[in-house]
């Protein structure tokens, strides 16, 4: 069984995803460290250094070297489910989950934790905000097509190990 964490950045998805993979005694993989650890280079510079295609490349690829494993959850990155054909993939080789969010809370979540984040480490609060709003518009469309849709607000891993029972 591969279990995708999906939602927008902030949501929590490596926080729950870790905790969730110990109470299932599954492995947890972060796509960023993963890719981090491919590159040997963190995703800040892999952005600056070699741009966000390059970037969205090598996910992919991480992507499909990850559906490989079994008993592991995943916690993809925030932009992960919206290029090339990963949302298919993801939903073709295992369960996902979406932490959808209302974007004042993860605004909230985001304003002090933009520094190592490419795509919103150089915007104001005010530019945050409408980030927010406008990408997960855009967004959204791929992330509802997971399998269970949770409320990401003061989600608990307890809550997503009820929701996975009957289907494990
Ligand atoms: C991104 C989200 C990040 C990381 C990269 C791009 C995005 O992951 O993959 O900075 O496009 O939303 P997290 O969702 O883990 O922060």
């Amino acid at each position: 069984m591969k279990i995708f964490l999906i939602g927008f950045m902030g949501s929590g998805k490596s926080t729950i995803g870790k905790r969730l993979a110990k109470l299932l005694d599954y492995s947890f993989v972060d796509m960023d460290l993963q890719i981090e650890k491919v590159m040997g280079k963190p995703v800040i510079s892999i952005f600056s250094e070699d741009g966000e295609d390059f970037f969205r490349k090598t996910e992919s690829e991480v992507l499909n070297d990850l559906i490989k494993g079994d008993n592991i959850v995943i916690a993809t990155g925030g932009g992960c489910p919206c290029h090339s054909d990963n949302m298919k993939l993801i939903n073709q080789n295992g369960i996902s989950i979406y932490f959808k969010m209302a974007p004042e809370s993860l605004f909230q979540r985001l304003i002090n934790a933009r520094r190592e984040r490419p795509l919103i480490s150089s915007l104001s609060q005010d530019q945050l905000l409408v980030y927010i709003k406008n990408t997960l518009n855009e967004r959204e469309e791929y992330y509802l097509k997971s399998n269970f849709i949770v409320k990401g607000e003061s989600l608990r891993a307890e809550t997503l190990l009820d929701l996975l029972n009957p289907v494990m």
